[in-house]
């Protein structure tokens, strides 16, 4: 028998992309409609769906939780048998797909190149190609970083930057062919914004677009060569925020963090996945900021609850983990913390684009965010002197 929990649905933060020009509205409605005759899933259907794959053989009640509003995610739990994820996206990203996830998992658990890296996933069960249904093991203790706190624990944050950069380091010297490189490519995240169509701005999501617009063209030069630089170099998580990092809180001295939700992920450059991470720590220390303040800097810190030199603490944890666990330097010929920040900064460009898209607005954490955007990448040098203090 199938007992069925509903944990709160996840908000508007996420899944969002944009890499080309401007976002279409026919993108955002592309359905499941190209996959043609699946099975969609419900809480009801997944204990018959398990069997009929000969996932689950139940001695008792079957659990089914229901995790995401994004994605049909549960967790199922059943006593004798081991935890099981399963994720059924309701639509397609724009341009990789709606299949990324399952046949991107599915190709790591199969490369023995990549066995060194498996641990910072969920271990892969299965991906059944005609339902679109991805199984992985279901972790039911596991808790997001985020939901631990926020900025989160040093010792969180050197977990989560060591494995990422084992995970880069790894799938860099695997050897892919140059059609497995093209099938598995992530989204270059530096958007372009050069050639706008009359048609692109009829289908502009929201007001105050033209300010976005503003700030983008205005960085036309920064945005172009932060583009060019984007190369295909290691599999890369592409969407690393911090609710798809997930620790086991009891699991005391050792958190080893599990990278989860790859319906992203693909052969990009690490240093978005390290930028985001960065974005993101910045992102909640301007939604922090009290609406009523001025427009410089200072008044921003002043006003802000998560105290400003906890986020540069943390950025600097993050920059000085990763650098050590991948052996290269923060400055000097393979230093790489200019284009840290400058992806840092695209990450919160795309959080103004996620407010107009969620809100049609630019809400105040999206108007700090297209400031502090704008600088990180336009002035990348002197703003990681601000962010990452302790280290420039
Ligand atoms: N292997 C897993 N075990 C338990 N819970 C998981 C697992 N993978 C993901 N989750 C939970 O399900 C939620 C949704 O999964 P995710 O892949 O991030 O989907 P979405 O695309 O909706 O963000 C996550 O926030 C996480 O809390
Ligand atoms: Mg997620």
């Amino acid at each position: 028998m199938t007992k069925i929990r509903s944990d709160s649905p996840q908000g508007p933060n996420g899944g969002m992309t944009w890499g080309g020009s401007l976002p279409s509205p026919l993108h955002r409605d592309a359905r499941l409609a190209s996959l043609g005759n699946i099975q969609h899933l419900e809480a009801a259907s997944v204990e018959g769906w398990l069997a009929r794959h000969g996932l689950l053989h139940p001695r008792g009640d079957v659990r089914v939780t229901l995790l995401s509003g994004r994605a049909f995610a549960a967790l199922v739990e059943t006593e004798g048998d081991r935890p099981l994820f399963l994720k059924q996206p309701f639509a397609a990203i724009p341009p990789v797909g709606a299949r990324r996830e399952g046949m991107l998992l599915r190709f790591v658990s199969q490369r023995e190149d990549l066995e060194g890296l498996r641990h910072v996933l969920a271990n892969f069960v299965v991906y059944d190609e005609p339902d679109n249904v991805t199984v992985t093991a279901g972790l039911p203790l596991h808790r997001t970083i985020h939901s631990l706190g926020v900025p989160p624990a040093d010792p969180l944050l050197r977990a989560t930057a060591g494995r990422l950069a084992t995970m880069h380091t790894v799938s860099a010297a695997a050897e892919l062919t140059d059609e497995e490189r093209a099938t598995y490519q992530a989204i270059n995240p530096v958007p372009s914004y050069d050639r706008i169509t009359p048609d692109d701005l009829a289908n502009a999501p929201g007001n105050g677009f033209v300010l976005l617009l503003a700030v983008m063209q205005a960085l036309s030069e920064p945005l172009g060569a932060a583009r060019a630089e984007w190369r295909p170099a290691c599999l890369i998580h592409g969407d690393f925020r911090d609710d798809n990092i997930l620790i086991d809180p009891a699991a005391e001295g050792d958190p080893s963090p599990v990278f989860i939700d790859w319906e992203m992920g693909g052969w990009g450059d690490p240093l978005w996945d390290l930028g985001a991470l960065i974005g993101q720590l910045l992102y909640y220390w301007v939604e922090s900021i009290r609406a009523e303040q001025g427009s410089d800097f200072a008044s921003w810190v002043r006003g802000a609850s998560i105290p400003f030199h906890r986020v540069q603490h943390a950025i600097q944890v993050v920059l000085e983990s990763y650098a050590e666990a991948s052996g290269r330097t923060l400055s000097g010929p393979d230093g790489f913390i200019d284009r840290c920040v400058q992806l840092a900064g695209v990450f919160l460009l795309h959080r103004v684009l996620g407010s107009l898209e969620s809100i049609g607005g630019i809400h105040p954490a999206a108007f700090y965010s297209l400031h502090l955007g704008r600088t990180l990448v336009g002035q990348p040098r002197h703003a990681g002197r601000i962010i990452a203090k302790g280290l420039l």
